[in-house]
């Protein structure tokens, strides 16, 4: 199912890692709608990953930048609107990572450098690009910005550690930033809360096997999968969302406002 919604939009993606990557998936949503993108990704994901192939497929071009660093970033905006040949329409931010994750270190010992480079990549990033969109004056007006977030930022999941406190930074930082560019560009700004997804961020969760399969369980409509996220984020980089900002928008099935279903009940009955 393609709808041409995005026809004439023109974007940015971040994120794009390998096939399972949220960003991957929505970077080909976004070309069956007709949207036009640069792809963006951090030097040390050029060698690991295979965003060249994506590139080829949906005839964009790549960008090498680290999003925690402001030159980066300066000259990938510019090199983007040359690319593309105008002004943004839409921004995805598919960014996360928690050193402390990736190397085990428990919540009540945590090595605070590498809580405060987690943070840096996985929310200050955001506010760092939309300094440089809003200050370039890069977005047309009724863009959309969109980023990627886990209900960890609300709700304790013990696994999830500093990124949990990542999250909640990072949909603050949405309504922050999305007010002033509201007010000052009329850009929308929002997060995705998406379902545990099976990428190589999501697998560097403990446990997220065991925890796939509960939230499988809670959520009436089941898992979000990564393409259905891709999608919904093409709707709201569409003009048929014009008037959604400063939102964290649920995209899990249903699993954030279920206290308890009855499959669970079962297991334990
Ligand atoms: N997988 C899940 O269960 C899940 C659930 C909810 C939200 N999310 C969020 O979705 C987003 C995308 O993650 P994913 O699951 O697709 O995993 P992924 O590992 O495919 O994507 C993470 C991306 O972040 C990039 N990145 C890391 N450091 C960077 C830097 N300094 N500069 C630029 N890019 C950098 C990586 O190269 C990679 O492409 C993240 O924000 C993640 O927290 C994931």
């Amino acid at each position: 199912m393609s709808y041409k919604i995005l026809e004439g939009k023109k974007g940015i993606i971040f994120g794009a890692l390998d096939e399972q990557s949220i960003a991957w998936k929505t970077a080909e949503s976004v070309s069956d709608a007709g949207g036009d993108f640069v792809l963006t990704n951090a030097p040390v994901a050029m060698r690991m990953g295979t965003i060249n192939d994506l590139a080829k497929k949906t005839g964009s071009k790549v960008i090498t930048a680290d999003a925690t660093k402001m030159e980066d970033l300066n000259h990938l905006i510019d090199k983007a609107q040359e690319i593309l040949e105008g002004k943004i329409d839409f921004v995805l931010h598919s960014i996360g990572m928690s050193v402390n994750v990736r190397k085990g270190k428990h919540y009540t010992n945590l090595n605070h450098d590498w809580m405060t480079k987690g943070w840096d990549v996985s929310a200050v990033s955001f506010h760092k690009l939309m300094q440089c969109l809003y200050q370039k004056n890069a977005m047309n007006e009724w863009g959309s910005i969109v980023a990627l977030s886990y209900v960890a930022a609300q709700r304790t999941f013990p696994n999830y550690n500093d990124m949990a406190d990542n999250k909640a930074y990072l949909e603050s930082i949405a309504r922050s930033f999305g007010y002033f560019f509201g007010k000052d560009k009329k850009v929308r700004v929002n997060t995705i809360s998406q379902s545990p997804t099976l990428t190589t961020a999501g697998k560097g969760v403990e446990g997220l096997d065991g925890f796939l399969k509960y939230a499988e369980k809670m959520s009436p409509l089941g898992n979000a999968t990564a393409k259905e996220c891709a999608d919904y984020t093409v709707s709201l980089f569409s003009d048929l969302t014009r008037k959604v900002t400063l939102q964290n928008l649920y995209h899990d099935g249903g699993f954030s406002n279920v206290g308890v279903s009855q499959d669970v009940i079962d297991f334990f009955t």
